[in-house]
């Protein structure tokens, strides 16, 4: 299986390439008009599958083609149900946990599915392309064949890796001939027990679970950054950065929206959208999981392969672990945080999206999202984790002091109101902005207070970083980010596509949480920093903070 990106000019190469996939927004408007309309996103007609052409990020006259078109079975889709898909109930383990002999058997089954013939719908080289079909835009949505799917930047996104890590641990446990195989999970977000590092199962040169383009400075024991602004080089300031990034995108993203993302519909079209129409990217995924695919890939190519660009990233074994840990935080966010259980969408368009996967007989089978809401009934289940704790208690120490707009407006920062008012504003490395705030105390019937940055805009021809503070006007790229001014990060993975290049999209944070350790709650208007990283240009619409 091809490892690396080939380049060639107008010839057609089986060869690959990238395409972020980012999305965002949440608007009232947009709530209202489309609730209650039935489109659910629908499977695809595989038939319709269209190879994307690029250019070379770095030599524009080089043309490439990417073909990540998966094998069309003879006989009709099998349509999912329980009874017919019996599983063994199983405990997927933590990857630095697991026994000498579990890594052996792990190693087989992976040897034995890169062993299959790339055309088997249950080899890794297929494995890899579905991720790539549906992040890179190979087909089309059934409903509405003018807009490209995507399963990535909504709500979509925590459904369809479940049920692609179902398939795909299905397979293995089949082609070893034993139902109790799992996969593991790749415990980033513990910071004491061993969990923060790459494991060290997928590192040894040469067996099934190595990858080759992998960030070489990033090998055990270099501790992992949740993000590509952490700072320092000291443990500590990694370990609360890291802390604190899994706070503000597991425990205070209280809703739906803010953690998995929002709607994404017939005719959702994320490529073309505007700041109305786009859908809004959760922040388990712009975040945290965002921040493993750059921590893990290789700098030294273009565009960050494997890990760090969507098209190739399942093509290095650890995706899958690492993606067995975004699936294990849904069930923590779910069911296991102060405060009770919190509620997944339940609006039909959520309930009644369908894919198509292939089962452990290489047929098609179309599944349901709604199927993949309770992973016991998938037999899947994580043990618990006694550092998860570190996080879930985190207490992010409070850098300010007061309310910092009086000493922004004296040097000059302008207030910034919701888009349309004041058009596009660049903002260069970053800039700061006096917003006004929403009505305190909120009523009782709102769930959470969020800052709308509306309308971004970016060509993703690298990677960017979008980090946002409230209350510290002096934040830049160096900045800690353990602290309560901290609101988050919005991570944009780059592109080679010349056709779907272009993102607008609205980013949303929670921000009452930040405001209450600040002592801020009282006031009219706060500032918003927010800093920049990376080379691209990038430019907002409108500054939103509202009760939701
Ligand atoms: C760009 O690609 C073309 C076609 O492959 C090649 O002839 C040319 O030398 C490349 N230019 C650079 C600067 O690499
Ligand atoms: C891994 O092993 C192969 C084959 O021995 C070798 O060519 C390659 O340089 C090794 N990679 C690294 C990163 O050491
Ligand atoms: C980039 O490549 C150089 C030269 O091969 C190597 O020394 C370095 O470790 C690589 N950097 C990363 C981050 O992998
Ligand atoms: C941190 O490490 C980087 C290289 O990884 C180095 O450039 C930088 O100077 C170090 N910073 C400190 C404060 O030691
Ligand atoms: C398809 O979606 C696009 C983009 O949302 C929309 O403009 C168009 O009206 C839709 N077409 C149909 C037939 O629904
Ligand atoms: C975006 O929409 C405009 C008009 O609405 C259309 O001309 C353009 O082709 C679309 N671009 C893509 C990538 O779909
Ligand atoms: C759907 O969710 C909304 C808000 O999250 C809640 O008010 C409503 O009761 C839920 N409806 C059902 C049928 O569960
Ligand atoms: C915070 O500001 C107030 C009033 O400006 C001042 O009295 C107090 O000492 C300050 N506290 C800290 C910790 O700087
Ligand atoms: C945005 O619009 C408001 C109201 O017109 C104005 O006061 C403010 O200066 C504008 N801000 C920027 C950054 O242009």
């Amino acid at each position: 299986m091809a490892t690396s990106i080939s380049w060639a000019r107008g010839s057609l190469l089986q060869a690959e390439q990238l395409i972020p996939c980012v999305s965002f927004l949440f608007t009232l408007l947009l709530f209202t008009v489309s609730t209650g309309s039935a489109s659910p996103i629908g499977v695809p007609d595989l038939q319709q599958c269209e190879p994307a052409m690029d250019v070379s990020p770095t030599n524009q006259t080089m043309m490439l083609t990417l073909n990540c078109c998966l094998p069309i079975p003879a006989h009709k889709p099998r349509v999912f149900s329980f009874h017919k898909y019996k599983s063994k109930p199983r405990v997927r383990q933590a990857a630095h946990t697991v026994s000498d002999a579990y890594i052996a058997k792990y190693t087989r089954a992976y040897e034995l599915m890169k062993a299959l013939p790339d055309d088997d719908p249950r080899s890794f080289h297929t494995q890899a392309k579905i991720h790539c079909a549906f992040c890179n835009f190979a087909y089309r949505q059934a409903g509405n064949t003018s807009v490209p799917l995507q399963v990535h930047f909504s709500w979509l996104f925590l459904p369809w890796h479940r049920w692609y890590l179902y398939w795909h641990e299905r397979i293995l446990q089949s082609l070893l001939g034993d139902p109790t195989f799992t996969l593991v999970f790749w415990n980033w977000d513990d910071q004491r027990d061993g969990g923060n590092v790459m494991p060290a199962m997928f590192v040894p040169n040469g067996t099934a679970l190595y990858d080759r383009n992998r960030n070489q400075n990033n090998l055990p024991p270099a501790l992992v950054k949740l993000s590509p602004t952490t700072t320092g080089n000291d443990s500590v300031e990694i370990v609360n950065q890291n802390l604190n990034d899994m706070y503000r995108d597991v425990v205070t993203a209280t809703t739906a929206e803010l953690f998995m993302g929002d709607a994404y519909r017939t005719g959702t079209d994320i490529t073309n959208s505007t700041v109305i129409t786009a859908p809004l990217e959760g922040l388990i995924e712009g975040g945290v999981h965002n921040g493993i695919h750059y921590w893990t890939g290789d700098p030294n190519l273009t565009l960050m392969q494997d890990m760090g660009t969507f098209t190739t990233a399942s093509r290095d074994p650890i995706f899958y672990a690492h993606h067995s840990n975004v699936d294990r935080l849904w069930d923590k966010w779910k069911y296991d945080l102060p405060g009770g259980p919190r509620a997944d969408h339940n609006d039909s368009d959520f309930l009644d999206a369908e894919f198509y996967f292939y089962d452990e007989k290489a047929r098609l089978v179309k599944v349901t999202v709604r199927d993949a809401l309770d992973n016991s009934k998938l037999g899947i289940s994580y043990p618990s984790v006694a550092a998860d704790e570190l996080w879930v208690n985190y207490d992010p120490p409070v850098m300010s002091n007061g309310s910092a707009v009086e000493a922004a407006r004296a040097v000059g920062v302008a207030t910034m109101g919701a888009a349309p008012q004041n058009g596009t504003i660049f903002l260069g490395s970053g800039r700061s902005a006096i917003v006004k705030a929403p009505s305190f105390p909120p009523s009782t019937t709102t769930k959470a207070t969020v800052l709308v940055i509306q309308g971004l805009q970016v060509t993703r021809r690298s990677f960017v970083s979008l980090t946002a503070f409230v209350n510290l006007p002096s934040a830049n790229a160096l900045t800690d980010t353990s602290t309560a001014e901290y609101l988050g990060t919005f991570n944009i993975i780059p592109t080679a596509s010349i056709k779907y290049s272009h993102l607008t999209t609205n980013v949303m944070f929670e921000i009452s949480n930040n405001m209450q350790r600040i002592g801020i709650t009282h006031e009219h208007e706060v500032v918003i920093t927010m800093v920049v990283t990376g080379v691209e240009p990038v430019s907002i619409q409108g500054l939103l903070i509202e009760n939701v």
